[in-house]
């Protein structure tokens, strides 16, 4: 009997040690409201399967619908204005150099709740940029992997 709690004792500490460490926070001013609501936004568009494609790309300029919606995002919120046309960065830095650190979660924490201090806006009021967030990152993914070409983008004619 006391045998089996000693065992049972063991397996619960082995346990609690295997428990993976709370993901560390990189931005300590994170809002807890706005927190939720990316939250919220995740369960709402992520699709819960595991190695879905993010983007489809023919000859470099024509995307799959979600990712086209993905760059007219972009061109209604006129992201060009401070990463440049071609995403290279401006007064803004170059997401073609971000998108290949920055993870998908910081991706949409920043462009919803912006870095106001550090002359990010938040879009997180934009109904478009909340809708698209998915579509956002996978074209801008696509064009920081090098597979999109700056510019204009059409669908891929079905
Ligand atoms: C008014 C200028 C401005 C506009 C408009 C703007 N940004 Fe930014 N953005 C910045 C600045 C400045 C930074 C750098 C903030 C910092 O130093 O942390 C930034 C940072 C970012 C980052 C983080 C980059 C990194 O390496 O951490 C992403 C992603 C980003 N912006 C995406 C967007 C998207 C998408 C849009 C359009 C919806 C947009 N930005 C519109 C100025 C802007």
């Amino acid at each position: 009997m006391t045998m089996r709690i000693v065992i049972l004792a063991v397996i619960c500490l082995s346990l609690a040690s295997c428990k993976p460490k709370e993901k560390e926070s990189s931005a300590p001013e994170k809002i807890a409201s706005t927190e939720k609501a990316v939250k919220l936004i995740k369960t709402a568009t992520e699709v819960p399967s595991t190695a879905e494609k993010l983007y489809t790309v023919v000859d470099g300029d024509k995307v799959d619908n979600n990712t086209l919606n993905g760059w007219r995002t972009w061109r209604a919120l006129a992201c060009e204005r401070c990463h440049g046309a071609q995403q290279e960065g401006l007064v803004g830095p170059s997401l073609v150099n971000s998108l290949k650190v920055l993870s998908k979660d910081d991706f949409k924490k920043t462009v919803l709740n912006g870095r106001m201090e550090k002359g990010m806006p938040n879009f997180g009021g934009s109904k478009q940029v909340i809708d698209n967030i998915d579509y956002l990152y996978a074209y801008l993914k696509g064009r920081s992997d090098g597979n999109i070409k700056p510019g204009r983008l059409q669908a891929i004619e079905q």
